[in-house]
């Protein structure tokens, strides 16, 4: 499963690059908005730190307006993957950026006809949003499985990118289900790396060898 992170922050992706299961980034108008400074200056930035799939979001609601900015944000960098609205102004936007060669992450996912649609009119990806249906109380990761079983049965080649992510549990259960992306805020990611029992176990190797040593 390949790991994107949820952020526009360049600090949370420095910190996470080094480690090297950094696959790409998502974001949003509400995280960049949450940077404070110019989005696509920050954007281009974030395509040179991580040289994979980078999603930037339209904010036209009508579809040429959508083409548009989705063609504007295809030629500003070859990283950039143009996220898109599930609406009926994005299905049509999805299907003329993606016959023409553009890469479409399809955003605010609800449900797996949505997902179905979304596949259908070629997006690269389809991003269920797993937190927000949790926190409706409707199971978030049961879209998930759905929309896995749904692209299997007849080969869409569009990948299931988890977003939305609110903790370890839904990466655990992203990954047991075979969703290809998990995208998850930086916070979640540094969670998947604590166990106590690691660091009980290191702190005992580290005191037992400096007490053989004298
Ligand atoms: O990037 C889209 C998505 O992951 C947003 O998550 O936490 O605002 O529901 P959240």
């Amino acid at each position: 499963m390949k790991f994107f992170v949820d952020t526009g922050s360049i600090k949370d992706i420095e910190s996470l690059m080094p480690l090297g299961i950094v696959d790409g980034v998502t974001t949003n108008p509400t995280l960049m908005a949450k940077e404070g400074g110019d989005p696509r200056k920050i954007i281009k930035q974030i395509c040179q730190l991580v040289k994979g799939p980078v999603s930037a979001e339209v904010i036209a609601t009508d579809a040429p307006g959508m083409i548009a900015e989705g063609r504007d944000w295809a030629a500003f960098d070859e990283h950039i993957v143009v996220k898109v609205p599930f609406t009926r102004e994005g299905v049509k936007a999805v299907k003329t950026l993606a016959d023409e060669g553009i890469k479409v992450n399809v955003t605010l996912c609800f449900s797996p006809t949505q997902a179905l649609i979304a596949a259908k009119v070629g997006a690269s990806y389809i991003s269920p949003f797993i937190g927000r249906l949790d926190d409706i109380a409707t199971d978030g990761m049961g879209l998930v499985q759905q929309i896995v079983d749904i692209y299997r049965n007849y080969d869409y080649a569009t990948e299931v990118l988890v977003a939305s992510v609110r903790g370890p549990m839904h990466v655990v259960e992203a990954a047991r289900m075979g969703a290809d992306i998990c995208t998850c805020p930086a916070s979640v990611i540094e969670a998947c790396f604590k166990h106590p029992l690691t660091d009980i176990g290191l702190e005992k190797f580290l005191k037992d060898w400096a007490a053989a040593k004298k």
